[in-house]
């Protein structure tokens, strides 16, 4: 399966995930929390941005890299930890670790991925890989899954913030995803019926599961999953779980789902290595700012003491780079990702990224910037606020 050569954007991928996918798949990935504001104004946000023009700036030896906890990354992209792929193409991480590792950036595993570690690191390009893991009640999950981690060697460790309570997804609810495997009205029923390759994949293709997690020794089947998390769930999650983890974990942390200063401060207080700006696309809390309008106040509470990751929203290189100009080192793909995924597979995730930093460096030339670590606010011509407010 191949995206033709019209698809050219991250909005003609999501085009044709649309048509790939049946419509509650769909919905499940581009929908988000409530009313979906939070999702809009990440988008609209970006989108207000407006880039200085510069002419006839010096661009010799410019380049893409970033550097990202000590190691180089060749795009300022990484992906954002996902669970669920498997339901947009089976070849679900796997396929997209190969894309983004083999492009030169980093693939983050997802806590809730449906794939195991051992395969994604087996087909990742070597030291690519950062890893998710969340804090259950019972923390001998948490504590196997860690031992995982290091038994990969997998050094930078990110720690999921952004998604301790409950979500209420609403187009979910109206397909009946709160119920897995769900029971389908008609119309479900006719859009799978019309997507069978879809069906086909999903029935005789890669099972879809929780790898990360096991009942007896098998991995978590999706009719086992809302039980489990309803067991497993911690909503008592606190600074102290992140002392402690501090203290058994030698190697890099990340707190994903940093929103403002005070917490920015306090994470690294307890010695985190790298904070991640994320409203989880807003998929789990709406009402909030978009991420791009509060990374300059986290980048000056951490003031120069870690790094500062940023997602949500991105569907251009052009968002990368407003990111970035807010002191952002590196950026997320999340849903951009998920559809190429669905769109066309491993190659279309690959496409995606090639055009996404054709962008990017199309948008860095305009701006006068030859190295993405000298973008700053006086690329810009305006600030934040311009979302859906
Ligand atoms: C299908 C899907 C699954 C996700 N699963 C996780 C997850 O397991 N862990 C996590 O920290 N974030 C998860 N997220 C949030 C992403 O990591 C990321 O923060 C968000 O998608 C960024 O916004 P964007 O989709 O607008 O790019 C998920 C997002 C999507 C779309």
């Amino acid at each position: 399966m191949t995206t033709s050569s019209r698809v050219v954007s991250a909005e003609d991928m999501k085009g044709a995930a649309k048509r790939r996918l049946p419509k509650m798949v769909f919905d499940f990935l581009e929908g988000g929390v409530l009313d979906e504001i939070t999702v809009a104004r990440n988008t609209a946000d970006l989108r207000a941005v407006e880039f200085k023009q510069r002419t006839l700036a010096e661009l010799e030896g410019s380049h893409t890299a970033v550097s990202m906890l000590g190691r180089q990354s060749d795009i300022p992209f990484f992906v954002s930890p996902m669970g669920m792929l498997g339901m947009m193409h089976p070849h679900a991480d796997v396929g997209v670790a190969r894309a983004i590792t083999r492009a030169g950036g980093t693939f983050i595993h997802s806590a809730w991925s449906g794939v195991t570690l051992d395969e994604v690191v087996a087909a990742a390009e070597p030291g690519r890989v950062w890893g998710q893991v969340n804090y259950w009640k019972n923390r001998e999950h948490t504590e196997r899954h860690l031992e995982n981690l290091r038994k990969h060697a997998i050094d930078v460790l990110v720690l999921p913030g952004d998604c301790v309570f409950g979500d209420k997804r609403e187009r979910d609810l109206h397909h009946g995803l709160n119920n897995l495997p769900p029971r389908l009205s008609i119309p479900d029923m006719i859009s799978c019926a019309l997507r069978p390759a879809w069906v086909a994949n999903i029935l005789f293709g890669r099972k879809v599961t929780y790898g990360n997690y096991t009942i007896n020794g098998r991995p978590l089947k999706m009719s086992q999953m809302k039980p489990w998390m309803a067991e497993n769930e911690d909503v008592t999650v606190s600074w102290r779980d992140l002392a402690k983890t501090r203290e058994n974990w030698q190697g890099k942390i990340v707190l994903k789902g940093v929103m403002c200063a005070e917490d920015a401060r306090r994470a690294l207080d307890l010695g985190v290595d790298a904070i991640f700006v994320s409203n989880h696309g807003g998929r789990q809390f709406d009402r909030q700012p978009s991420t791009v309008s509060v990374i300059e106040e986290v980048v000056e509470a951490v003031d120069g003491r870690a790094e500062v990751y940023a997602d949500g929203g991105v569907t251009r290189g052009h968002d990368a780079l407003a990111m970035m100009s807010a002191g952002a080192t590196a950026v997320g793909l999340g849903r951009s990702v998920a559809y190429a995924l669905a769109a066309g597979g491993e190659a279309a995730v690959s496409k995606l990224i090639a055009q996404l930093t054709s962008e990017f460096e199309q948008a860095m030339g305009f701006c006068g910037v030859a190295d993405p670590a000298l973008a700053g606010p006086e690329i810009r011509r305006n600030t934040w606020g311009g979302g859906a407010r």
